[in-house]
This record gives structure tokens, sequence and C-alpha cells, in this order.
């Protein structure tokens, strides 16, 4: 197969995981959790919008794949007034009590940043009564940790750079971008 560089976006600074990196990672990942899960029926529940493109990877690396298992997808908010984060997450979706019970539910995330999401939604399986709940996350920010928030499986601790790409987005941009990025400020703060 041949691959070829995609061409670098002008309004990334500097790629910190090129695409061929996220896949190593992600194929080995995806046979560790294959193996933990196998006989489980998993339920592999991804947080829109950010996670779906690591997700559409992941479930394709878990070989062999666990049989019975399911995909579904979580939409989480965090909401507070004006600018600052009550801490709060809004959680919406179609995931009813009877679809997770007795599940293992594993949560897929593109990124742990304070960790208030993760944290949420995994209470949130564990109170509809799934069997167990794991967190797979493409990137973490220990640096941004507000709540104790440890993924189960992780392909990559990354510093505090606004990152995006892989699914990461600024402002809904840049999200099919096959490598992850760090953003030029200027892209994010107006100039001075
Ligand atoms: C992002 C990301 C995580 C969450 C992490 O979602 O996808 O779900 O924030 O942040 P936390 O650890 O501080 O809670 P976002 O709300 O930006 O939505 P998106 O996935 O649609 O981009």
């Amino acid at each position: 197969m041949v691959t070829s560089s995609p061409t670098l976006h002008p309004d990334i600074d500097e790629v910190l995981l090129t695409q061929e990196a996220i896949a190593a990672r992600v194929a080995q990942l995806g046979r560790e959790i294959a193996a933990q899960y196998a006989g489980k029926r998993p339920l592999v529940v991804g947080t829109l919008k950010g996670a779906v493109v690591f997700m559409a990877d992941l479930v394709r690396a878990m070989e062999p794949t666990p049989e019975g298992l399911q995909l579904e997808f979580v939409r989480a908010s965090s909401y507070g007034a004006g600018t600052v984060s009550s801490g709060k997450v809004a959680l919406s979706g179609t995931l009813a009590p009877a679809d997770v019970e007795g599940r293992h539910v594993l949560l897929v995330e593109d990124i742990v940043d304070s960790g208030r999401t993760a944290v949420a939604l995994l209470e949130h399986f564990k109170a509809m009564g799934a069997a167990s709940v794991a967190l797979v996350s493409l990137l973490s920010k220990p640096a941004r940790r507000t709540v104790p928030c440890e993924p189960d499986f992780l392909c990559f601790e990354v510093e505090d750079k606004f990152v995006v790409g892989y699914g990461l987005d600024f402002d809904e941009q840049y999200r099919s971008l096959p490598y992850v990025g760090v953003l030029r400020p200027a892209c994010y703060s107006p100039a001075e």
C-alpha cells in the first residue's frame, strides 16, 4: 500500500501525532481491548461528536471482534452561565436503561480534559445497571484535570496545547484532518 503525507492544513502549526502513529497505536490498543472483552458482549458507546473518527477505527481494530459487540452514541455537553462552565454535564441520546443493564460498557472519548464529561458518563452508565464500565480515550491532558479521571485504555497523553484533527474540533472545524495537530493561536484568539 502506498501512503502519502497529507498536505498540512494552513491553520496547523505542528503535527503532534501523525496518521501513521495514530493507526499503529489504535491497532495495538484495539487488539488489547478485544482480548479483554472476549465473551463479554461489549457495548461500545462513543461521545458525539469528537469520538466518532477514533471510534470508527478502534472498533475495526478490535480483533478478533468480541461476539455481541454493539455500538451506541451519546451526546454530552457542559453547561453553565456565560463562558464559565458550571461543571455540570448534560447528557442526551437514545440509550435506555434496558440497553445498558447487565452490559459491559466501554465509553469512547476523543479527549479527557477536565475529566468531567467522562466521569459523568461513567456514573450515568453505572446508575443504569451496567455490569462494568471502562473508559478508552484517544488523548488525555492530565494538566487540565479538575476531577480524578484515569482512562482504563489510553492512546496518547498530550501536553496542554490546543489540538485539533482526527475528530477534535475548534468551532466545528478540522474534525476530518487525519492527524492530530496544534492549532495556530491566531485561529482561536483574535489578533491583538
Ligand atoms: C469534548 C470532548 C470530550 C469533552 C472532554 O467534547 O469530546 O467529550 O469535551 O472535556 P472534559 O474532560 O473537560 O469534560 P465537546 O463538548 O467539545 O463536544 P464535541 O465532542 O462535539 O467536540
